[in-house]
């Protein structure tokens, strides 16, 4: 069993809305997949009460011991992708979360603030030495500001070209409706371009789970991406270098 975690201390970045898109574009690919909630605020169960008795089904869990003994009953019983939703803030199941992940990602909206608000996190899984991914959510729709975001923070490090999924999720109604609907988004319009960019995310993610270590698979998704799914500039601006360098 494989294990994601969605955790930034920012509230708001769209950890829930990513946790339900991706666990189900995930079983839709075939994974037997359990969302565990160690949010007290409920938006995932929430869903699952809107959503009724369809898969994947939503775990609250409310102590740090009791995450990793429902990870192994989960792995025990079949479950193949288990994906944690974690609140904002940073408290200690969080910390628990981050130790059992395969793969963190951390959401954030392309702006500065997001980001900035992102980094107590990250310190917090590298120095549990987890892997992660910045996921930029809610881009907007129109211009390049999502992508030249993307392609900065990329450039800023040269490791953060590992650390950048692919594609940025962008700020559509599809995500707001399919939460109250309780839906997956590739379920409430799966023709539609939020859907879409949702399946490639699971497939980013996916072949980050299941390469032999992030970088080289990753710096080839990475690669991949800028020709394929996103309109990124080949080099950003130097403004926006200038920009992104400045927060990280
Ligand atoms: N890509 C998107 N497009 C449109 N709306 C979005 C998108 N991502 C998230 N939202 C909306 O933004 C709000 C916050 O998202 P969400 O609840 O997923 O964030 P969160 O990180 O889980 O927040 P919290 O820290 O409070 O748990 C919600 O209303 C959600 O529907
Ligand atoms: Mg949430």
């Amino acid at each position: 069993m494989r294990t994601i975690v969605l955790a930034t201390q920012k509230g708001g970045s769209g950890k829930s809305t990513l946790a339900m898109g991706l666990a189900v574009a995930a079983q839709q690919a075939g994974e037997s997949v359990r969302v565990l909630e160690t949010d007290p605020q409920g938006t995932l169960s929430y869903w699952q009460s809107r959503r009724g008795l369809a898969e994947p089904f939503v775990e609250p869990v409310h102590q740090p011991l009791d995450l990793g003994r429902r990870i192994d009953a989960l792995a025990r019983g079949g479950v193949t992708l288990a994906v944690i939703d974690t609140s904002s803030g940073i408290n200690a199941l969080t910390r628990a979360a981050i130790e059992h992940a395969d793969l963190c990602l951390v959401p954030a909206r392309p702006c500065v603030a997001d980001i900035v608000a992102s980094q107590p996190t990250v310190k917090i899984i590298r120095s549990s030495g987890g892997r992660f991914a910045f996921v930029l959510n809610q881009a907007p729709h129109r211009g390049q500001r999502g992508a030249e975001a993307a392609s900065a923070l990329a450039q800023a490090d040269r490791d953060l070209a590992d650390v950048v999924a692919r594609p940025l999720i962008t700020l559509r109604i599809d995500h707001q409706d399919a939460l109250a609907a309780g839906l997956g988004v590739t379920e409430f319009h799966s023709a539609g371009k939020s859907a879409h960019e949702m399946r490639l995310l699971w497939q980013w993610v996916e072949a980050q789970l299941s390469e032999d270590g992030c970088g080289r698979s990753a710096r080839a998704a990475f690669a991949e991406s800028r020709t394929t799914n996103l309109s990124a500039p080949a080099t950003p601006s130097s403004e926006a270098n200038l920009f992104w360098d400045a927060c990280l």
